[in-house]
């Protein structure tokens, strides 16, 4: 087994196969955050990803991307079943995100979820040279960092969270919280998004483990199993580094694809497409009930009823790449937002005029950069969100400086992109007159606000925040005392 200076540890590879219009089968980029966000600076580093293809039973031979070797995990249907759709995502998902839905606790699944980090551990544990700098993510894999600490003791262990972590009240319901926490602390460096979550972790470890908690490290027994330390040993003891390191894109490629001629046409036809007069509003999500995506249609029907807005001037692009499918919460969603489509388009759309289009499909990055470059308002509301890269790809698609975003105060990124027009997506009439202020805004007003965002992803890029990450990860080799 061929071994890695970095090794990065995810659930999910950077690749889905799809069945291309011939029927050979293709590797394509997989949808969602964090693939995005790691793709584009392992391409071209020696690095090996541990992961799961997408395909159920045993794990397909992959090619390299580049210098990036891929160690695909098998994963069977009962581990999806317990592991992926159950712990993390109808436990832990809803949970971390503010409980937006139930969640839902079956005693089953926590089995699964530990034998499949613990499987993950032993794979990374395999690949990782002597010394190497193992970098795990998310919330699939929370007790991977201290069942690799115990495997390899050696090697630097980072852990990042691309979701939220909730207040304490939330995570202290989970029935599993002592082991999830523990096994989160095994790492060297533990990263998030806002500096709120390494906050709520501290919190959290000096209430659970007796751990001396600041907001930038903790301090807690070094081993894993001891009853909670006291205050004042220092023997034994080590320091766990925490804190917040917001992800971002790969703003290079984004630009890059703007200059494509394809991407340039395609978004002149698109324009055309969809009424060369009219203003878009545009939005790009997973299909997941953290986007917002009922109360924003809820918005624009109810513009649309009350006459504010009329599908001869506005129209909707609702692109909603399907996700989780199998889980149940996210198929009831899928229901509810296609009536809700039928309904508003039969009501307010007129023929060859929807007043929505919507489109349940995966898009290559060269139509996502067009059709960023089409939307006079990029409208991103999720209820909850770690991050939201969509609204950093908007601002970096735009070739010039229109274009206006409406951003939850509840995505990771309001907090970086606060020319944004933010909005609370709760407050459905908040939620309208935001639209109505952003589809009215003064051009100049629109140019300052896309300039002063434009120039904050350009300095706070993807490499960027890798650079932070790995850098802050290498001072933070264990300390054990
Ligand atoms: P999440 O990680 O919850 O999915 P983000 O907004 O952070 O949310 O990231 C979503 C990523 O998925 C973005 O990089 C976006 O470009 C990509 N994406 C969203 N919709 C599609 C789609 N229909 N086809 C391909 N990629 C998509
Ligand atoms: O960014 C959050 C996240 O859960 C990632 O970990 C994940 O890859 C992405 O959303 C997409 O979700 P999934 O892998 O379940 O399709």
């Amino acid at each position: 087994m061929r071994q890695s200076s970095l090794v990065v540890v995810a659930n999910r590879l950077p690749l889905d196969d799809n069945v291309a219009p011939d029927g050979a089968c293709e590797w394509r980029r997989s949808p969602g955050g964090l693939a995005g966000a790691l793709h584009a600076i392992l391409e071209q580093t020696p690095a090996t990803w541990v992961g799961w293809s997408g395909a159920i039973g045993e794990a397909p031979r992959l090619p390299d991307i580049g210098t990036l070797r891929l160690r695909p995990m098998s994963i069977s249907e009962d581990e999806l079943r317990g592991y992926y759709e159950g712990f993390a995502n109808s436990t832990l998902w809803p949970l971390y995100h503010d409980a937006v839905e139930q969640p839902v606790f079956d005693r089953g699944w926590w089995e699964t979820y530990r034998s499949v980090n613990r499987r993950f551990a032993e794979a990374a544990a395999e690949v990782a040279e002597p010394g190497a700098t193992v970098w795990v993510q998310d919330y699939h894999l929370q007790l991977v960092p201290q069942l690799l600490r115990e495997m390899r003791p050696d090697v630097v262990i980072g852990f990042f969270l691309h979701v939220p972590f909730p207040p304490p009240e939330l995570f202290m319901q989970l029935p599993r919280r002592l082991e999830l926490l523990r096994g989160m602390l095994g790492a060297d460096l533990v990263g998030f998004q806002r500096p709120q979550a390494a906050h709520n972790v501290a919190q959290l470890a000096a209430k659970l483990l007796g751990a001396h908690g600041a907001d930038d490290a903790i301090t807690m027994d070094a081993s894993p199993t001891a009853p909670p330390a006291t205050h004042n040993r220092t023997e034994g003891q080590r320091i766990v580094r925490t804190g917040a390191f917001p992800v971002s894109i790969d703003v290079a490629e984004m630009r890059s694809l703007n200059a494509r001629p394809y991407v340039v046409n395609q978004a002149r036809r698109l324009q055309r497409d969809l009424g060369s007069h009219k203003r878009v509003l545009l939005s790009v999500d997973r299909l997941d009930y953290t986007k917002g995506i009922e109360h924003r249609l809820t918005a624009y029907s109810e513009l649309l009823r009350d006459g504010l807005v009329k599908v001869r001037d506005v129209v909707m692009v609702q692109v909603a790449v399907p996700s989780r499918e199998r889980v149940e919460n996210y198929r009831g969603l899928r229901d509810r937002i296609e009536r809700e489509v039928g309904r508003i388009n039969g009501e307010y759309g007129r023929v060859g005029e929807p007043a929505i289009h919507y489109l349940n499909q995966p898009f290559d990055r060269a139509d996502l950069a067009a059709l960023y470059q089409t939307a006079d308002v990029m409208v991103v509301t999720p209820l909850r969100d770690g991050m939201n890269l969509v609204a950093k790809e908007f601002v970096a698609a735009r070739r010039n400086d229109t274009g206006a975003l409406v951003l939850s105060e509840f995505a990771g990124a309001a907090a970086e992109l606060e020319d944004a027009f933010l909005v609370n997506p709760h407050d459905v009439d908040g939620l309208k007159e935001t639209l109505l202020h952003a589809l009215a805004a003064d051009p100049a007003d629109l140019a300052a606000r896309m300039k002063a965002m434009r120039a904050y992803i350009t300095a706070n890029d993807i490499h960027a925040w890798a650079r932070a990450y790995l850098t802050e990860l290498d001072l933070a080799r264990p300390l054990v005392s």
